[in-house]
């Protein structure tokens, strides 16, 4: 096993996964009560990774029906996401080995899997760390805290105007509405959809570790039509919920 480093493990798929995990003489018992059990082993509830991923991957598949329901689909990912089992020593580990530090506010983060259809990634703040207000184009996205404190607000875009500047180029003006704010705790979670709470920010209270699952993922178009927001710190006058933002990217 100590040659599975932070790469391997992280990357791992589901064949993948389960190999390690069967590799392991310690785990390997549980693993196959496990699978015998769909997954589940039977005391607590709690779901392995592999039964995990099935159930993630089942829902999420729904998203191509015609009706589908965003704010249900995140009612039972999250359902899932909390009976994960954190204390598998190998998602234990994945968080510890979380060492590569990537840009956009320090934050670190790793992908655990990724699909067509939804990926999860384990991200880690430290203290005071945050990331600046985002949006998710056409995305949900449920965030579970599994350990530490963050803060977050959500906004909803209400108008946006495109200002013509004098050399030229333009520059983009959003009024945002304030439509959630919370300290999460562990086990706690946040969700968003593509309509409702999509952009939001996120400042770590204390070092945090996040799971969050992605529906559908970022992708090339995605990733080059998601914005990042300058929020004025005040709302406008006469309002508590609505700001100005300049769209920074
Ligand atoms: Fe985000």
């Amino acid at each position: 096993m100590d040659d599975y480093d932070r790469r391997q493990f992280l990357r791992t798929t589901v064949p993948g996964f389960l190999g390690v995990l069967l590799a392991l003489p310690s785990l390997s018992a549980a693993a196959t009560k496990a699978n015998a059990n769909k997954g589940r082993p039977a005391k607590d509830g709690a779901m392995n990774w592999d039964a995990f991923l099935t159930s993630v991957a089942e829902e999420s598949a729904k998203q191509h029906l015609d009706h589908w329901n965003q704010e249900d689909y995140l009612k039972k990912i999250s359902a899932l996401a909390l009976r994960l089992n954190r204390e598998d020593p190998l998602l234990q580990k994945g968080f510890a080995q979380i060492k590569t530090r990537l840009e956009k506010g320090n934050v670190d983060f790793e992908y655990l899997e990724k699909r067509l259809d939804f990926a999860i990634c384990l991200v880690q703040f430290e203290k005071n760390q945050t990331i600046s207000a985002h949006d998710h184009p056409g995305m949900t996205g449920m965030i579970l805290c599994a350990s530490g404190k963050i803060h977050t607000r959500n906004y909803d875009l209400v108008s946006e105007t495109s200002i013509a500047l004098a050399d030229g180029k333009s520059e983009t003006r959003c009024v945002l509405k304030q439509s959630a704010e919370q300290t999460l705790l562990p086990n706690q979670i946040t969700t968003l959809t593509s309509q409702a709470r999509n952009i939001h920010n996120l400042k770590a209270e204390e070092i945090t570790q996040l799971i969050d699952i992605f529906t559908p993922p970022y992708n090339d178009q995605r990733a080059k039509d998601s914005r990042w927001f300058n929020i004025d710190p005040a709302a406008q006058p006469g309002t508590k919920d609505l700001f100005d933002a300049l769209v920074t990217k």
